[in-house]
């Protein structure tokens, strides 16, 4: 018992035996352990991630091996250390840590031993926590590996790099320890589980970056998983949105996923994973463009198939983390209140505001007794806008065409229907649907249009009242009501030249 000037002491070192058996139960999954020990490989800037598994011999293992940066000795038994580095300390931008724990409790989650093996200026070094070891001992004491010729998957060490190596898989194989086959099957099934998170959660890497991130899972290449299938033609892209706060900026971008009728069938079901669309659909939260969470709407709204195919992306630095109360396995947060604020009001223009009036603007403009350039046609479950090739205007003009003219002219007009930029549309309204203004014409530029239905409607028999009642109360006349009373009474008078 040591004595201290004001205050009495004691010792209270951890006990190594107990607490690196805490270790293990931090809520792991093969999955978020194979993610976080690549965590470490991305922030070492590695652009190639090779995972092996070899599941069909008496001691099964796993290996994750890198060409990041690697690591001298020295680095490599302060990396060993639990705690390596203070969470509290700032990270450079793209460092995806923060407690200096991952690479021991993803690893110790899986397995009893963990040997990391480090290339770093054409020296390799290795060293190995045993927990049989340590229960053993009690000692904080790391092994160093002087013979490295019985470590499995060393010839994939490449000139700089890193491979972290579990052995005594006990927890991948609880069930079947004694029966191989058994085994290897349980523990490849986890294997496939982690293999489509692994493509989601590391998709900006992989997808992008000088160079692209490649990651292979036995000598297969991954592809990966956009969860916004960008690429995708049909797909609707809103405007980003950015908020900036006191450690930095959030920016949300929402996104909605084209109809399944418009994607192969394979893509689709790979885009709702196991669970399907309608729980898919919700945030996607990254930091520093790591997936940390997908697809939930965060206790602000329910999953319903009104939203089905809406996705938001939501990108925080790593210098929220605490804001965000983002924990070690890097698979859970919890909002700041202003943030939770400003995604509220997404979700409530995602789920019905703009939708809502949207839809009765588009039912108003067919509801009424009126001539509208567009139709409104419900389709296969959905809205389709069609110019009204039955208005008066253009059968008139088409009339007027030589007969080899007509079909051209109405191939054009749907033309121009079926390249109305919706999804641009879409963004704007949703951005603000007050700023998305139709373009107004001119009535010079609409007088010819105007007197051809004029002509065609009073040619029904209809009264010149009807006329003017039918034609303003639709764009794009609605803005010239009196300019088209008095070409209707010119026209009826015969004064119209
Ligand atoms: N593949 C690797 N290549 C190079 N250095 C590595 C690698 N893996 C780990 N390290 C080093 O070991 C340290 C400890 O890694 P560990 O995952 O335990 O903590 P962290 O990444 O700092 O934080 P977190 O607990 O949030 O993951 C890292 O900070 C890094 O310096
Ligand atoms: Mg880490």
């Amino acid at each position: 018992m040591v004595v201290g000037t004001t205050k009495r002491q004691a010792d209270a070192t951890p006990y190594a035996a107990s607490l690196i058996e805490g270790m293990r139960d931090f809520g792991y999954t093969l999955e978020t352990a194979m993610a976080d020990v690549i965590d470490n490989s991305i922030t070492a800037r590695a652009s190639r991630v090779e995972i092996i598994a070899e599941t069909t011999t008496d001691e099964p293992w796993i290996a994750i091996a890198d060409n990041g940066a690697g690591m001298t000795e020295l680095e490599l038994i302060e990396a060993m250390r639990p705690g390596s580095k203070n969470p509290l300390k700032e990270r450079e931008g793209h460092d995806l840590g923060r407690f200096g724990l991952g690479l021991k409790s993803a690893s110790f989650s899986q397995c009893r031993q963990l040997t990391v093996i480090s290339r770093k200026g054409g020296v390799t070094s290795a060293a190995t926590w045993d927990l049989d070891k340590v229960a053993e001992t009690n000692d904080w004491r790391v092994d160093l590996e002087d013979d490295l010729s019985d470590i499995p998957a060393l010839d994939r060490l490449p000139t700089t790099g890193t491979i972290v190596l579990w052995r005594k898989l006990d927890r991948l194989s609880t069930n079947f320890r004694h029966d191989s086959a058994k085994r290897s099957a349980e523990i490849n099934k986890a294997i496939v589980l982690a293999e489509s998170h692994l493509k989601l959660c590391f998709h900006r890497y992989m997808e992008g970056g000088r160079p692209a991130l490649r990651i292979l899972l036995n000598d297969r290449r991954l592809s990966p998983i956009d969860p916004f299938a960008i690429d995708h033609m049909a797909t609707q892209v809103d405007p980003e949105e950015r908020l900036p706060l006191r450690n930095g900026e959030v920016v949300t971008q929402c996104f909605t996923l084209p109809h399944h009728k418009k994607m192969s069938k394979p893509a689709w079901e790979e885009l709702g994973g196991p669970e399907g669309h309608l729980r898919t659909q919700g945030f996607y939260i990254y930091r520093e463009r790591r997936l940390i969470i997908a697809g939930s709407w965060l206790g602000l709204a329910r999953q319903t198939e009104l939203t089905k195919l809406a996705r938001v992306r939501v990108d925080i630095p790593n210098t929220m983390d605490a804001d965000w109360k983002i924990d070690v396995r890097k698979a859970s947060a919890q909002m700041p209140p202003v943030v939770r604020e400003r995604l509220r009001k997404i979700v409530e223009r995602l789920q019905g505001t703009s939708k809502r009036t949207y839809q009765r603007r588009g039912r108003k403009l067919v509801s009424e007794d009126s001539l509208p350039l567009w139709s409104r046609i419900q389709k296969d479950g959905g809205v389709v806008y069609r110019p009204n090739v039955d208005h008066p205007s253009i059968i008139g003009f088409g009339e007027s065409l030589p007969e080899e003219f007509r079909h051209g002219f109405r191939v054009c007009i749907n033309l121009l229907g079926t390249g109305l930029p919706i999804a641009a549309l879409h963004a704007d309204m949703l951005g603000s649907a007050e700023s998305v203004i139709s373009d107004e014409a001119e009535f010079v530029e609409l007088a010819d249009a105007a007197e051809t239905a004029i002509r065609a409607l009073l040619a029904t028999g209809m009264t010149g009242n009807d006329v003017a009642r039918t034609l303003c109360s639709t764009e794009p006349f609605i803005h010239h009501r009196d300019a088209i009373r008095r070409l209707i009474e010119d026209i009826e008078q015969g004064t119209h030249l």
